[in-house]
């Protein structure tokens, strides 16, 4: 029997090891030549309307959706509740996809960064816009497209949301005519795990309102580099998103009035969709926003022009419903109207509320009295953008509207409660009167915010920065006309 010294076991584990690597090395070697390696994403649209000539067109049509509607200006109380946030600037409400890349650039949000590294916005903020970011993610990785400003992305991010955002546009299904439903967000992927509906498991049905869900969904930036990061690890209802904020102590920004670190919410159609009775039956985003229809010849496919479901009612609705449209568009309307009610009370009660918190602060209250009642505003106002920034919650879940906003009205009456109690034991035991936020321009003025600068500054981005993101990106290759 072979005895080893020290030296002997030494070099043989060296051996076998150096064996190992080199067996690993193969294999990596002939994973890397034979494993096929991710096709590169083409991002522009028009690549495809040969191809797909029906869903093409039907696409492009998404451009025929109305002008922009100015949500400030119809309601100027937001300009109040999202004070010192980006959003209390310009806030329109949402248009056709064929609009989305022209109207990140064009909205007072994203400024007038004059180079790569200008601010104010981060590269995230491209995030639900283009197929060119699903193009960048497979190019760079997440690591590499989160770097850096919003500005670094223009000269990329050319392209309006179409094809490559929601389908494997290499693969030979999609060239076959097949769906191929993808999700080309990855953090979309690990926000569905996380509620344990993974992308590859998931049903037909469940897949076509999951490709929704890359966009239309809470999400915040984390970290350093401003990642995406939709909220989902306790739930997608609204308490349980609250709860996982309140851990990791975020906030989107301080409110200057009344100095709340507050939660913005985004668009969360997905989870409130999932929460009504369509979702809860499995009727897919699809099924109203996206019907299969026929072609001249009498051939089905899939209409792509997304839009209000009740302008195509014909191959929407009808399909599930007997009652004729005036009938549902009445009870939509209906509902519609007594969240518009409810939400204004609470708007009504969560603008004194970051005023009298004002007056509580001016009047020399502490850190240790404001907390619970910041902790009040909060939660209130994160309920009253849930409801409100979750577009066609009347239609999708108007059951869920109402109660969350009813518990935004009772957060924002504690709040206000605590407010008075507190404003009285300083002393002050009159009404704070709110300044004139009567217009859109006058509660911007009332916040001291220059908007003919801000508005000067774009002009000349439009102008100037913009058209040369467009050459750079036409001489590169990555944008058609
Ligand atoms: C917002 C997501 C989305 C975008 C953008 C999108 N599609 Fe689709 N597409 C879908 C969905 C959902 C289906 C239907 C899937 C199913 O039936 O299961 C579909 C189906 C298809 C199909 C399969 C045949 C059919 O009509 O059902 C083709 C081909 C297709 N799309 C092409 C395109 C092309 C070309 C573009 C770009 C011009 C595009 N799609 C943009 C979501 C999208
Ligand atoms: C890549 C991100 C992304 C994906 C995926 C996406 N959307 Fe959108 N969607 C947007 C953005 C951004 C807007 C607003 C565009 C604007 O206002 O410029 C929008 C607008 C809309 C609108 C308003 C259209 C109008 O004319 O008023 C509807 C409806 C809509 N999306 C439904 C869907 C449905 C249904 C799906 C899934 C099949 C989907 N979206 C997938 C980002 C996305
Ligand atoms: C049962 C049908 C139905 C389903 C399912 C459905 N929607 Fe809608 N959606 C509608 C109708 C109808 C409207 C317009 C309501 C109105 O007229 O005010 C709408 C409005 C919207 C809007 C707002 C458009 C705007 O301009 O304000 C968005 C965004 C949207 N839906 C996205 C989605 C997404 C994403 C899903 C799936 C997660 C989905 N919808 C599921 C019927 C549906
Ligand atoms: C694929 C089938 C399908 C489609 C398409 C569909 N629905 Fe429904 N709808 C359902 C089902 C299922 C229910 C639940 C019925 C029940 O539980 O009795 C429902 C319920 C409803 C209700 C009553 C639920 C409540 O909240 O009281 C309304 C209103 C409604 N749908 C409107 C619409 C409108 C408007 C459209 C078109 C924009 C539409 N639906 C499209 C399947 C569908």
């Amino acid at each position: 029997m072979e005895k080893y010294t020290g030296v002997h076991i030494v070099s043989k584990l060296i051996r076998e090891m150096s064996v190992g690597i080199l067996a690993l090395l193969a294999i990596g070697g002939v994973f890397s030549l034979s494993a096929a390696p991710t096709p590169p994403i083409e991002a522009r649209n028009d690549k495809f309307a040969e191809q797909h000539v029906d869903q093409f067109t039907s696409w492009l049509k998404t451009k025929e959706s109305g002008p922009r509607e100015d949500a400030l200006a119809d309601d100027p109380n937001l300009v109040i509740l999202w004070a010192g946030y980006p959003f209390a600037k310009d806030y329109n409400k949402p248009r056709g996809h064929y609009y989305a890349v022209t109207d990140v650039r064009e909205t007072l949000r994203t400024a007038a960064p004059k180079t790569a590294e200008d601010g104010p916005l981060p590269m995230a903020c491209w995030s639900c816009k283009s197929p060119d970011v699903a193009r960048l993610i497979n190019e760079q990785g997440e690591e590499g497209y989160f770097k850096g400003t919003w500005a670094r992305g223009g000269p990329e991010v050319v392209n309006q949301l179409g094809c490559a955002d929601c389908h494997d546009t290499a693969s030979a299904d999609f060239a076959a005519g097949k769906p191929a439903l993808v999700l080309s967000r990855p953090y979309t992927e690990r926000a569905l795990q996380s509620i344990n509906q993974p992308f590859a498991h998931a049903s037909r049905l469940d897949q076509q309102s999951m490709v929704c869900s890359q966009c239309h969904v809470e999400y915040h930036f984390a970290g350093k580099d401003k990642t995406v990061k939709l909220p989902w690890d306790q739930g997608t209802d609204v308490e349980s998103m609250e709860r996982y904020y309140d851990e990791i102590a975020f906030s989107d920004w301080v409110h200057p009035l009344s100095k709340t670190p507050m939660l913005k919410a985004q668009h969360p159609e997905y989870e409130t969709w999932r929460a009504g009775i369509h979702g809860k039956n499995n009727v897919s985003c699809i099924d109203c926003h996206m019907p299969k229809i026929q072609n001249a010849a009498g051939k089905v496919y899939t209409d792509h022009q997304i839009r209000n479901p009740f302008d195509s009612f014909e191959s929407t609705c009808v399909n599930c419903h007997t009652q004729d449209k005036k009938t549902l568009q009445d009870i939509v309307a209906e509902r519609k109207a007594s969240i518009q009610e409810l939400k204004l009370n609470v708007e009504k009660q969560l603008v004194h509320a970051h005023y009298e918190a004002k007056a509580a602060w001016d009047a020399g209250a502490t850190e240790q009295e404001m907390k619970p009642i910041l902790q009040d505003i909060r939660h209130a106002q994160w309920r009253w953008d849930y409801a409100i920034a979750s577009h066609g919650i009347h239609m999708h879940a108007p059951d869920i509207g109402l109660k969350v906003l009813g518990g935004a009205l009772n957060k924002a009456a504690d709040a206000r409660t605590k407010l008075a109690r507190l404003l009285a034991t300083k002393g002050i035991s009159h009404e704070i009167v709110l300044p004139d936020i009567s217009t859109k321009l006058n509660a911007q003025k009332a916040l001291g915010m220059d908007m003919d600068k801000l508005n000067r500054e774009k002009q000349e981005f439009l102008q100037q920065v913009v058209p040369a993101w467009d050459d750079q990106a036409r001489k590169a290759g990555r944008l058609s006309q």
